[in-house]
């Protein structure tokens, strides 16, 4: 029978995950050096256009999804909300978190060797607090699979307070990719 905490991707096993993952990160490059060998005139305008698309999905669900796990750890584990969350956030992370993360990276690290060979102070800070981001995103993940399996044991209010965390290290990456103070 399916349930709604067992229902569409939440049911899938961790190969078919990983094949998934792998998919996403070879169309991607290869849509990335495509555009880069078709278009090369105007190939940093367009690859940049996907890294900043990318970027606003990123963001979007790394700052939704801690929200999640305030109201989740607030829930009776086994009730009808509780499954309900399970697969809100299973879905966001699976459908728009990670694909969009493959390709911020993928585009971005395109656009850090194309246009700047790697240079510059505030491209190694940005990459540095990237790294911290892509961290924190681990992090959810693992919570992802521990609220799926009703071992959370955090607060709200440690969730409420790692809300915050992606919001920070965006603040400083955008300041240092637009302002680039160094
Ligand atoms: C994954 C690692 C990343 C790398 C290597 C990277 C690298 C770059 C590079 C080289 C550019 C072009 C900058 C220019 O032409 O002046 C760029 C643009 C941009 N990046 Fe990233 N980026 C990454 C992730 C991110 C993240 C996580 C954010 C936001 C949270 C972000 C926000 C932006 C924005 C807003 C632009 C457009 C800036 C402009 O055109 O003035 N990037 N990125």
């Amino acid at each position: 029978m399916t349930t709604v905490g067992s229902g569409g991707s939440a049911a899938m096993s961790p190969r078919q995950r990983m094949i998934r993952a792998v998919l996403a990160l070879v169309i991607t490059l290869a849509g990335v050096l495509l555009l880069g060998v078709l278009a090369p005139a105007n190939a940093v305008a367009w690859i940049k256009v996907l890294h900043v698309l990318a970027v606003i999905s990123w963001m979007a669900g790394m700052l939704y999804l801690p929200r999640l796990f305030v109201y989740h750890s607030q829930a009776t584990p086994g009730s009808e909300t509780s499954e309900t969350f399970k697969v809100m956030e299973r879905k966001l992370l699976e459908y728009i978190i990670n694909p969009a993360m493959i390709v911020t990276w993928v585009a971005g690290l395109w656009l850090a060797w194309q246009v700047f060979g790697f240079r510059g102070g505030w491209l190694h800070g940005k990459i540095a607090l990237v790294i911290l981001l892509s961290g924190a995103h681990g992090f959810f993940a693992g919570a992802v699979r521990r609220f799926e399996e009703d071992r959370n044991t955090r607060s709200h209010g440690f969730w409420r307070m790692m809300n915050e965390v992606p919001t920070v290290l965006m603040v400083l990456i955008v300041i240092l990719v637009i302002v680039k103070p160094f």
